[in-house]
């Protein structure tokens, strides 16, 4: 294991593709999700206190993340009886933060071989090399990685960054806009992405009130919460 080469995939790279076992059926990633932003997520392990805060936490905000257009799919190394056994127990005895009765609906997959872990770079021995890290993968609608996000085994997730990140990359393919730091729907965007300077001399001069020039290299524009959902 430790000489072995882990490929990582990258921001921009198809989703790698697999078929596997899940709590609600098979599923054929990323095919059987075309056209929905997915969200492909590990966890190190079955019956741990902050894997079950997370899929409490998950489970709660589902239907958030199915309003934009978003399905979940969770990951661990353990096999199918230990994902169900862990999710009834969670369901029928776990109440937590004002949790409780939670039915985690998304799919949950058994990679007891590691297959699909190693593929998605989940396995980082220097981490370990028995238990998936909690990786984030953002897949849009196409089938392509847009954003990744790995944390270690006992730090949990931060969901409002999870649905954050997600907001602001939907919002900036349908404006073709950037957001900035920190920024939440309904702040203002910036305009244009970075990288177009002739487009940057023009916003510059604009005389228009909804846009502010900080220098020529960096404007923003107001995009009220309304248009987001038009
Ligand atoms: C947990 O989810 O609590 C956990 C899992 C593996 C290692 C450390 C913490």
């Amino acid at each position: 294991m430790e000489n072995e080469i882990i490929a990582m995939p990258r921001i921009g790279d198809k989703a790698p593709q697999f078929k596997a076992v899940t709590t609600q059926g098979n599923i054929n990633f990323p095919a059987d999700y075309e056209g929905s932003w997915v969200i492909l997520f590990s966890h190190p392990a079955d019956f741990t206190p902050v894997c079950t805060s997370e899929f409490m936490t998950f489970a709660k905000l589902e239907s958030e993340f199915n309003a934009l257009n978003c399905k979940l799919v969770g990951l661990s190394v353990d096999g199918l009886f230990s994902h169900i056994a862990w999710l009834r127990t969670i369901k029928e005895k776990i109440e937590y933060k004002g949790m409780k009765n939670v039915e985690v609906k998304f799919p949950l997959i058994e990679d007891i071989t590691m297959e699909v872990a190693k593929k998605y770079g989940m396995i980082q021995p220097g981490e370990s090399s028995t238990k998936a890290v909690r990786a984030v993968f953002f897949i849009d609608p196409k089938g392509t990685i847009r954003a990744i996000i790995y944390y270690p085994l006992s730090l949990g997730r931060n969901f409002d960054e999870l649905l954050r990140a997600l907001k602001a990359m939907q919002t900036a393919d349908k404006f073709q806009i950037a957001t900035p730091a920190d920024w939440v729907p309904g702040e203002d965007v910036i305009v244009p992405p970075a990288g177009s300077c002739g487009m940057a001399k023009e916003r510059m001069e604009s005389k228009s009130e909804d846009v502010t020039c900080y220098d020529w290299f960096f404007c923003t524009q107001k995009l009220p919460i309304e248009k987001l959902n038009q």
